[in-house]
Order: C-alpha cells, then structure tokens, then sequence
C-alpha cells in the first residue's frame, strides 16, 4: 500500500537507510585507524602526519553519519506522517463494500475499532522492517564481518545482544495480541457508558432519570477490568525482559573479557580494541533503540495490525454491477434469514412476489420481520435459506452497487446529518444542482420552509453544533422523507417513516405520495392501518411468517389478523 501511494519516496528512504547503516560501520573502522595511528605516534614518536589524515578521515565519517541520521529519521517521519491518510482510505472503501449484514454482529465492530488503530501501528510495523532491513542489517553485517576478521569468536558477541532480545519480543508479541483481543470488547464498553453519561444523544435521558451514577459504577467497572488484564501483562513481559537482559550484561562482559584477553596476548591492536570497545558500546545502544522504541512499541501493537489485515480481507460481494432492471418486480421463495449469531429465524418461510410499479404495504406487531423483510427485499441481507429474485436475478449474484442504483429509501432509524437542510436533503446526488427536483421533493414530503425554522432556506445549517437550528423529531422526519423522495429511483422503501408526524398528516403524506409515485414499486411499512390503505396490497406478518395477503377490503372481510388490528386502532378514532 505505501508503495503503491508514493513510490520514489519510500526507495529513498530504503536506499539512504543502508548507505546511513555503512556509515556507522565505517565509523568504527575509522576509530581503529585513528588509534592505530596514536598508539604507533606515540610508540615512535613520529609519523604524525598519519595521526593528522586519520583524525580527517574519522571527523569526515563521523560528521557524515550524523547528517544521514538526520536525513534518514526526518524521511522515515514524514512518511509516517503522510502515510495514515492513505490507510484510512483503504479502510473506508473497505467499510463500504463489506457484507452489510455483518454490521449487526459485534466481531466486526470490533474488528473495525481495531482496524482504525491497526492502519497506524502497521506503518510502524513497516517502518521497523525497513530500517531492521536497510539500516540495522547492513550495519550489524558489517560489523559481524569486521570482528570476524579480528578474532572469530568474537562475532558470538553479535549472538549474545541478539538472541535474548528476539526471545523476549517474540513472547511479547504473542501476550499481547491475546491482551489486544481480550480488551476490545471492554473498550467498546468503557466507550459506550462514557457516552451514555456526557453525549448530547444520552446525557438528558441519562440525568432526567437520575441513571448517572449507574452509567458511573459501569463505566468504572470495565475501566478496572481492562486496567488490570494490561497491569498482568505488562508486569510478567518486564519480569522477563529484565531477566534477558541479565543474559545479555553478562555476555557483554564476556565479550570485554575475550577482547582484552586478545589485546594481552598481541592478537589485535590498541586500535582494534579501542575500536570495538566503542563499538559494541554502541551495539548495545543501537539494540536498546530497536528494542525499547521499536519492537516493544511494535510488537504490542501487532494484535492490531493482525486485525487490519483481517478486516481488510473480510469477505466482499462480487457480481454483475450493472444496474439492476426492476422491470421483473421482486420475488421471495421460501426464504428464512437469522441475524449472526441469533438462534431463531428473524423471518421465516416467505413466499411472495412484488410487481413492478406496484405499492405494498406490510403490517404486524413489534418484532413481527417487517423490517428484516424489507432488507432482504433491498438486497441489503441475503437469506440464509431460499432465493430472493431482483429484477429476476437472485440477490446473492448481484453487486451492492447494482442493486441500489434504483433504491431509495427511509428507514425506522434514519439519520440527522448535521449538514445544510439542501445537502440533507441532496445527498444520494451532490452534483445534480436541480433546484425544482429539490423543492419537488420537500414538497412531497410536505416540508414547510417557514422562515422561523428555517431562516437561511434551504441553506440552513440543521446542527446546533455548528451554530445552525435544530428540528422537531417529525421536521427532521419530513427531511427524511425529502432526502428519500429526492432520489431517482424505481424502488421506495419506506419504513416507518412517519412515526413522528401526526396522523392526519401521515394520511396526507401517504395519499399525495401515492398519486406521485404511481409508476414506481412502492413498499411502505407502517404501524397506522389507515396508511396502508393506500396499497395495492397489504402484507400481514406475524412471528416471522406472512398470515394474510390482500387489499384492505378483502382482509376487512376475511376477519383475521388484519382485521382485528383495524378494529382495535378504528376504536379510538372512532369513540
Ligand atoms: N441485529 C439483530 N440481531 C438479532 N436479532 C435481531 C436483530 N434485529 C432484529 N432482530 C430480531 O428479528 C426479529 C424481527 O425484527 P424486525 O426488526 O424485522 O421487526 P419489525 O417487524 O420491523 O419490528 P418493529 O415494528 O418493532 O420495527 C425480532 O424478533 C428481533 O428480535
Ligand atoms: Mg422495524
């Protein structure tokens, strides 16, 4: 992903990594020289021209490292800067293709909370790579390669900083992307009562019926718990890390030992032995960076990172993106669906077909599947038994784009968007700019631009956040229900729209919509019986299933469920 969003830059940064990783190996090379060239000044009395070039030549390198560092830190950072813009794409885009049915099941919450995280620490994941690869290697390789020519044994130093270390983090690693996986859902939780006690959504609710100190006890409660999973980990990883660093002291000092040893007995020289004494100093250094600031930071994090690349390989619906023909109207065969994770079927055994240009309306009790239906109808969900037919393709083969190309809809929880009252109302179409489909559309919805509500028109901003007005809970309906209207399509869904709006006007809404719209396929849902009058056809589910199909004076008739529904509302209209 970094490479396919800026190529050039990344090589830079690789390629000044490795020749930044040379330089501090020649440094040490440079340090031998130079104390070669003291020691033999010093022995002899002379040849301080040697101690003159030498000292240039470890200023030259020295001061050139040190410059590359720069370069090289200053190019890593800005990368790290630039890159989560890039991620966060990929992670959107993900959003917006993924089976919307797994939006209801909490796996994938959380995997989307950890994915957002998951997009950062894998640049960091990305950039330790690197640098492990283009500036440490090259370094330590070198180093392996100059030691090795002074005395063989002495490259088991370069095992003795490295081994406890990798040990260490490997187990790290694996800790905490079980401590990653365990604290999610009590993240979600502490997240949720803190908002349940200072959002603007809950915080009336939340004091008007004296809940706070329960959300309190809760959110304290969570808090704890997360606190004290990462308080075990982190206490038993630092025990270990601290023992293996035992490990590596000790060899350090073994390495002293050898290399004295070797000086003693004239194997190298006073400057090879200044040299390396510096230089495994610096070794230790250089490992305590990679450590402490990289891997330790890296792999914490590497739970997360695993959760990113999991959520971006979640699985997507292909098929033909074409937009789909309602000219077939829709058709159920025996579908069944069950939400994840839930044990009994939402609905169940549905047989029923929906012609083109047709208006249903579906009634039933709370809970009855009317908007499960609905969603299986938009192809939104796919059944987990039988077929549902759009446009006479079965919904599994086609793309999510294909499909809602010729929808729109109003849902039982539609949203607010804290935006102007013309883009609220404009936002399946952006760049249409068509002034009369606007008004057609308020219109429709019988939204009034009575200038004490809206002062700006249709540029009023609809957000006290951003210094605009709020609504009523039925203008924001109607604005709602414009934003639905505005939409070309050849399918509408309504689900309940209405519920906020009187029902005398909820009638008059229905009877304007229904003269409108009689060229399209129409699916209203609705809880007033006297809105479903409008239909063609009235659908009556209860438990799941379909118990009565018929226009409003058949099912009148027949004295079932519809029936007795009509009565029991007809009566407190009617007394
Ligand atoms: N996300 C979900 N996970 C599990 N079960 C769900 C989920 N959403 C709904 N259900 C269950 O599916 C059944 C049908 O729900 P649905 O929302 O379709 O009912 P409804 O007829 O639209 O009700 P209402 O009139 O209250 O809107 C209910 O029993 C409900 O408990
Ligand atoms: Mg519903």
């Amino acid at each position: 992903m970094v490479l396919a969003s800026c190529p050039l830059y990344f090589i830079a940064v690789c390629v000044i990594g490795v020749i930044h990783g040379f330089s501090w190996g020649l440094n040490t090379y440079a340090t031998q020289l130079f104390f070669d060239s003291v020691a033999s000044a010093v022995s002899t009395k002379s040849g301080l021209t040697m101690v003159y070039i030498s000292l240039a030549v470890l200023g030259t390198v020295t001061i050139g490292s040190q410059v590359l560092n720069g370069v090289h830190n200053f190019m890593v950072n800005s990368l790290s800067n630039r890159m989560p813009g890039h991620l966060g794409k990929y992670i959107h885009q993900k959003a917006a293709r993924v089976e919307p049915v797994l939006y209801e099941s909490p796996d994938l919450l959380d995997d989307i909370n950890k994915a957002q995280q998951g997009a950062i620490n894998s640049l960091v994941l990305l950039v330790v790579i690197v640098s492990l690869f283009t500036f440490y290697l090259p370094y330590f390789a070198f180093m392996a390669w100059y030691l090795y020519r002074l005395k063989p044994v002495l490259v088991i130093s370069l095992v003795f900083i490295f081994i406890p270390v990798m040990i260490t983090q490997l187990i790290r690693g694996a800790v905490h992307a079980r401590l990653e996986d365990e604290s999610a859902p009590l993240r979600r939780e502490v997240d949720y009562y803190l908002r349940c006690i200072c959002d603007r959504e809950y915080f009336k609710e939340t004091r008007l019926l004296g809940a706070y100190r329960f959300f309190k006890e809760l959110y304290l409660t969570a808090l704890k718990a997360m606190h004290q999973k990462k308080w075990t980990v982190e206490l038993k990883t630092n025990l270990l890390e601290l023992g293996m660093k035992m490990l590596t002291l000790a060899g350090y000092f073994g390495v002293l030992y050898l290399l004295f040893a070797a000086l003693m007995n004239g194997e190298i020289s006073i400057g090879s032995f200044a040299a390396v004494f510096a230089s495994i100093e610096l070794m230790f250094n250089i490992m305590e960076e990679i450590i402490s600031s990289h891997i330790g930071r890296l792999t914490q994090n590497l739970g997360t990172v695993r959760n990113f690349i999991r959520f971006l390989d979640l699985p997507e619906r292909s098929g033909s993106m074409e937009r789909v023909s309602f000219t077939d109207g829709i058709k159920f065969t025996n579908v069944c669906f069950s939400y994840p994770g839930a044990e009994k079927n939402a609905v169940e055994q549905i047989n029923l077909t929906i012609k083109p240009g047709e208006t249903i309306a579906i009634v039933g009790e709370n809970g009855a599947g009317k908007s499960t239906l609905v969603k299986l109808l938009m192809g939104l969900y796919l059944p987990t038994e039988g077929t549902v037919e759009i446009g006479g393709v079965d919904s599994r083969e086609l793309s999510l784009n294909s499909v809602y190309q010729g929808i729109t809809g109003v849902f039982q929880k539609y949203q607010r968007y804290q935006l102007t009252l013309k883009e609220n109302v404009e936002i399946s179409d952006l760049k249409a700019q068509d002034q009369a489909r606007l008004s057609a559309a308020a219109a429709k919805a019988d939204l009034e631009l009575c200038p004490e509500t809206f002062p700006q028109g249709f540029e009023t901003m609809l957000s006290r956040e951003f210094d605009g007005v709020d609504l009523s809970g039925g203008q924001w309906q109607r604005v709602a229900l414009a934003r639905g209207f505005y939409r070309v399509h050849d399918l509408i869904v309504l689900d309940e729209p209405t519920a906020a709006i009187d029902p005398l006007e909820e009638t008059r809404i229905y009877e304007k919509f229904a003269e409108l719209s009689q060229d399209k396929t129409a699916v209203i849902v609705t809880h007033r019986l006297g809105s479903a009058k409008i239909a063609d056809r009235i659908v009556v589910m209860d438990q799941g299933r379909i118990v009565e199909v018929g226009t409003h004076e058949q099912l009148i008739q027949e004295r079932g469920k519809y029936a007795q529904m009509y009565q029991a509302q007809a009566q407190w209209y009617v007394s």
